[in-house]
């Protein structure tokens, strides 16, 4: 039987199973929309790299084109550049962890390194435990390797202790493989809250005890605005945890640097999946970090970007209190994300082509879900708009949420037409990933 008939991909027939997971978001075509200059974007993860003084780049090009060029433009090793893995090991001090660099692995953005630990660890049907909700880019690799996503109750404190020791017996007794826990603790992606001290011991006894390697995702940890996180769940433990940094949020995503640190023989093993993956991390841009690293304030240069995301922050929470008085929503310490909580009779996703419409766009809360859970939910980026830009997108955002409310008091169900919007441009940027 061929399954010709169904789609205009000749090679329809031939991908492998696996391929099922791999799809498109749902809400690319408005992002691609939402990406116009009139729309007010809350929706994106990106870093607002023209913060970045163009002389601190320019200065490391330097250095790479004359001293560096012939080892810069050559392949490099598995493992990353030594002298660039050694001023991760001085990055990760600041955050409480003591390594070698023997030990970290330089991969092609922390994504890479997510996708080659799911690579090493899962098999078709295996469980992976990750907070509620989690990261939209996690879900994708998890589900693209045929991993159960299963989801972990969280609060303003982070993943509830409880909620992980009942999950694990619960999935215990049906039988099932688990394999790690993915947790974001540091000013979470999409949720914005921070695992607090106690909890980062108590997590880490449970999966201990059950034989459940934990993977501690943390590329927001520099970005702290009122009080630096508590030290990394990696500071606890060299054995029981993988720890992924990056470069993206810290100085800028388009190098694609970032890195693993690894108990000794899953290490090996990731070097090998390198390779086999990439050859080697791209030497240019680690040519490029490792100079910046050496000659740069790079320390001055996180405090500017601390400094301006709050203030960001401060604009995104200030509009939440001043329009939408009635919602609650979670007040981040760092990073770049606010959860909202929609009264329970809107849903984000089908409010969202109407938001578009009045020129605001934001990422609902299905998307960060395995399990089609989140429609109440919103994420609110404020990193990349001006406090001027949240303070309009937060008041039109307002009007949208009202409007729908008012319309359900009137008629009971949202029954006004849905929004045409063009559909998505070829090579739009994929706002909705971050
Ligand atoms: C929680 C989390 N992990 C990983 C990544 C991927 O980052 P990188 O650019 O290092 O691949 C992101 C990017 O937004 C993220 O938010």
């Amino acid at each position: 039987m061929t399954n010709r008939g169904t789609s205009l991909d000749p090679w329809y027939d031939s991908y492998a199973q696996r391929t099922a997971g791999l799809s498109a978001s749902e809400v690319r075509a408005l992002f691609a929309v939402a990406s116009r200059p009139e729309v007010v974007s809350l929706a994106g993860g990106m870093p607002y790299v023209s913060a970045l003084p163009r002389e601190l780049i320019h200065a490391s090009l330097d250095r790479v084109m004359g001293d560096d060029l012939a080892m810069a433009l050559q392949y490099g090793g598995g493992q990353g550049l030594r002298s660039l893995r050694e001023h991760i090991v001085d990055i990760m001090a600041l955050e409480g962890v003591r390594a070698s660099a023997e030990d970290v692995v330089v991969t092609t953005g922390s994504q890479h390194a997510l996708d080659l630990l799911t690579r090493l660890f899962i098999d078709p049907g295996d469980v992976i435990l990750a907070e509620s909700p989690s990261y939209v880019g996690a879900i994708g690799i998890f589900r693209s390797y045929q991993a159960e996503t299963v989801h972990v109750a969280m609060d303003a404190e982070g993943l509830i202790p409880e909620s992980l020791r009942e999950t694990i017996a619960s999935l215990r007794t049906r039988g099932k493989r688990i394999k790690f826990l993915y947790t974001i603790p540091n000013f979470h992606n999409p949720a914005g809250v921070t695992l607090s001290r106690e909890r980062r011991i108590e997590i880490l006894d449970i999966c201990r005890s059950n034989g459940i390697l934990v993977l501690e995702d943390n590329p927001y940890g520099l970005l702290w605005f009122d009080h630096p996180a508590p030290q990394a769940i990696r500071s606890i433990d060299d054995e029981g945890v993988v720890y992924l940094g990056s470069f993206s949020k810290t100085l800028a995503p388009g190098f694609r640097v970032g890195w693993a640190l690894a108990p000794h023989a899953i290490r090996e093993k990731l070097v090998l999946a390198n390779e086999s993956a990439v050859l080697a991390p791209n030497s240019f841009g680690q040519y490029v970090i490792n100079a910046y690293l050496d000659a740069a304030d790079w320390k001055g240069q996180v405090d500017t970007f601390r400094g301006l995301y709050a203030e960001r922050r401060d604009a995104m929470l200030a509009g939440l209190r001043e329009f939408l008085p009635d919602l609650s929503w979670t007040e981040p310490d760092g990073g770049f994300f606010v959860w909202l909580t929609l009264p329970e009779s809107l849903n984000a996703k089908a409010m969202l082509p109407r938001a578009v419409k009045e020129l605001v766009a934001y990422t609902p809360g299905t998307a960060f879900y395995a399990d089609g859970r989140g429609g109440q939910h919103i994420r609110l980026s404020f990193c990349y708009p001006t406090p001027e830009q949240i303070r309009v997108g937060v008041k039109r955002l307002a009007t949208v949420v009202n409007d729908e409310l008012e319309l359900l008091d009137t008629f009971g169900s949202a029954t006004r037409p849905t929004p045409v919007v063009r559909p998505a441009s070829v090579g739009a940027p994929p706002t909705d990933v971050a």
